[in-house]
């Protein structure tokens, strides 16, 4: 089990995902403490929440750097400074470059709004209802320099609906990412998760895995 287990955030918006890690933490579900918020986004809601419990709060203008790995060489500092040894994007909009990855090897983990591999990118739940998928859900996963490419720790399946808006969709798979994030924080925090190739294997899986591994049903 990772021994004082320090979180720090990287978001870019309004940061839900970061509140339900917050209160799974406050809640003693997670044993970790959450080091430092980062954002790109001087305005980002995120590091509001951040501020209101008593995390650090870092706004780093990427328009101050040239390039992507300098702007990361950075984010590598704070979160060094601060001895994070967990990192959690949490609706952060940039591409991580090796400099944080190699820092932080499987030790990134993000969330994504879509059933990987199907639809990695942006607008997932436009391009789920477009493609006319019945399906759609969201994953969390460790994070290498692809795009949405690393591998799955959990994922939750959402149904599409007939008359799903793209907002109405979001919203739906959105209550499965605040549950689905934090158990699989959960999972790292208790020293449970390894990394075999593509694939993650979860420790002590109780008896029943579809406690967390399968959504329960969803009554509406
Ligand atoms: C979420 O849908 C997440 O899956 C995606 O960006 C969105 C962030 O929302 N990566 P929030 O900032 O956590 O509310």
């Amino acid at each position: 089990m990772p021994e004082g287990l320090k979180i720090g955030v990287l978001a870019s918006g309004r940061g839900s995902n970061f509140q339900a890690i917050i209160d799974a933490v406050n809640a003693g579900k997670i044993n970790a403490k959450i080091a430092v918020c980062i954002s790109d986004v001087k305005d980002a809601y995120a590091l509001e929440r951040a501020r209101k419990n008593l995390i650090a709060a870092e706004f780093i203008d990427h328009k101050a750097f040239r390039k992507r790995e300098d702007y990361d060489g950075k984010i590598v500092e704070i979160l060094r400074k601060q001895e994070v040894n967990l990192v959690l994007l949490a609706g952060y909009m940039r591409l991580v470059s090796h400099v944080l990855v190699g820092e932080f090897t499987n030790k990134i983990i993000n969330i994504h709004p879509a059933l990987l591999p199907s639809f990695p990118g942006l607008h997932v739940q436009k391009k789920a209802m477009d493609y006319g998928a019945r399906f759609s859900g969201c994953t969390v996963h460790f994070v290498d320099t692809g795009m949405d490419t690393g591998p799955i720790i959990i994922q939750a399946v959402v149904p599409v609906l007939q008359d799903d808006t793209e907002d109405s969709l979001a919203a739906r798979i959105l209550r499965q990412e605040h549950r689905i994030y934090p158990e699989a924080v959960r999972l790292f925090a208790e020293g449970r998760l390894s990394v075999q190739g593509r694939r993650v294997i979860i420790k002590d899986t109780p008896e029943r895995p579809d406690e967390f591994l399968v959504n329960p049903p969803v009554r509406e």
